[in-house]
């Protein structure tokens, strides 16, 4: 507890330090209204960037890397590129000896140019056109995660040389979660129900380029509960205790991909990390040995856990409404973070750049698009002196914002500004009109 906790008065005259589950590591907020990451001046990074803007703490991404590989340092951990990738991001993720999860040929390549070596690569995707699958074949990524029998025969077909494979398997196992991010049962797209994975391993076995490296599940997204993923351990050793009866030979993988949940607000439930790595080895060991089978090789492939906390969306006030409520509208929004709109998702906002004496008062923060669901924080407490001009910082945006950003009213999308070594630097810049009609014919 640090001494402003202890003594709230003395908050407007010593720097706090924010939140760790839901800023930044080393976020402090100073006396006059500015917040500080790793150093560097949030409102100085507003001012020379502009707003809106995403920026992202390269150190907060690195000590997460470090705590998956410390908590589970047998395991292969794969970072899940769909939630936030650009070429510096997949170059420092590598670096912390991480492999990458990619599921499209724009992730592909981007890896590629990032210089991530193609073996520590896995493709992932329900419907991947031959294009990515060739895409894939030609650069020799190390797996290729099959979801459908057509897919097996076309990738089958497609090979020149041998490529591992996992087949992904829908273990049957609910994560609690929402519906969009929920993809361990069986009545949804992904992957081949327990009932007829043995049909896809005969179909890759049919395949004499194709290598059954392992099996692979991913049970959903923002998910709080280890036991979901002992449950799909227990159930996946079975069917490869099933496959070792049937074929002689056992997958050497097993790849139970990502989904653990960070908090967006103080306060909410997060992944216990430490406990998934306590419980998960043992429950592998345990059921392996029930079966008389070999100890396959856990990957994980966390995405939102490594960089949704290394992000945060800088935005500048555009115009207040007091009425019966009070709408304080940003420059930014829906296409930025459609979160809220897709998933009821709920974010901490702060006033940032100004030291305010008003009391809190509740407000709607909302974006500046074309339609009334353009909220951003629909329950926010902000000063109640907030005023056009005034920038706002919302934390833990640095998972599935950027990468799920549009175009929405022809909006130029932001940069992405990282933090480093106490300097900024554009990762991303910022979309222009010209880049918006250089599409156009
Ligand atoms: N592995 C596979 C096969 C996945 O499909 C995903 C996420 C991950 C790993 C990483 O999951 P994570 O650790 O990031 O939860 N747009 C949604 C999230 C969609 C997640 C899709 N798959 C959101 O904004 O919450």
């Amino acid at each position: 507890m640090t001494l402003a906790e202890l003594i709230p008065s003395l908050r407007t005259w010593l720097p706090t330090r924010l939140d760790e589950r839901i800023w930044p590591d080393r976020t402090t907020a100073l006396p006059d209204g500015d917040i500080t990451v790793g150093g560097v001046s949030l409102a100085h990074l507003a001012e020379t960037f502009d707003t809106p803007g995403y920026v992202v703490d390269a150190a907060t991404v690195r000590a997460r890397c470090r705590a998956y590989r410390a908590a589970l340092p047998d395991a292969e951990i794969a970072y899940a590129g769909k939630a936030f990738l650009c070429r510096e991001m997949a170059a420092l993720v590598a670096d912390e000896g991480l492999s990458l999860d990619v599921c499209s040929a724009g992730e592909l390549a981007t890896a590629l140019a990032a210089g991530v070596p193609a073996r520590r690569i896995l493709l992932h995707g329900n419907a991947k056109p031959d294009r990515e699958l060739r895409a894939a074949l030609t650069a020799g990524v190390g797996r290729v995660v099959l979801d459908s029998l057509g897919e097996i025969d076309r990738l089958g077909a497609l090979a020149t040389r041998r490529q591992d494979v996992l087949v992904r398997v829908t273990p049957g196992v609910d994560g609690h979660t929402h519906r969009a991010v929920t993809t361990g049962v069986d009545d949804q797209k992904f992957g081949f129900p327990l009932g007829h994975a043995a049909e896809a391993v005969e179909h890759v076995r049919r395949q004499p380029r194709l290598e059954l490296a392992g099996l692979h599940c991913h049970i959903g997204s923002q998910i709080t509960d280890v036991g979901v993923y002992e449950e799909a351990v227990r159930r996946l050793v079975a069917f490869m205790a099933e496959i070792a009866l049937r074929h002689g030979t056992c997958p050497r993988q097993l790849n139970i991909g990502g989904g653990h949940a960070v908090a967006y607000r103080s306060g909410d439930a997060e992944f216990d990390l430490h406990g998934l790595a306590a419980r998960i080895g043992r429950v592998l060991a345990f059921e392996c040995r029930k079966h008389g089978l070999a100890v396959p090789r856990l990957t994980l492939e966390p995405g939102r856990a490594i960089a949704a906390r290394a992000g945060l969306t800088l935005y500048r006030v555009v115009t207040v409404k007091r009425g019966t409520r009070t709408f304080v509208a940003v420059d930014g929004g829906f296409a930025d973070n459609p979160r809220p709109a897709l998933y009821g998702a709920s974010y901490e906002v702060r006033l940032l750049g100004r030291a305010s004496t008003a009391p809190g008062a509740p407000v709607t923060v909302v974006g500046r698009h074309c339609e009334a669901g353009d909220v951003l924080v629909p329950d926010a407490v902000l000063p109640a002196d907030v005023r056009a001009g005034d920038l706002l910082v919302v934390p833990c945006t640095g998972a599935y914002h950027h990468c799920m950003a549009s175009n929405y009213n022809m909006v130029a999308r932001p940069p992405v500004v990282a933090i480093s070594d106490g300097a900024a630097r554009p990762w991303v810049r910022r979309e222009t009109e010209e880049d918006l009609l250089r599409r156009d014919s």
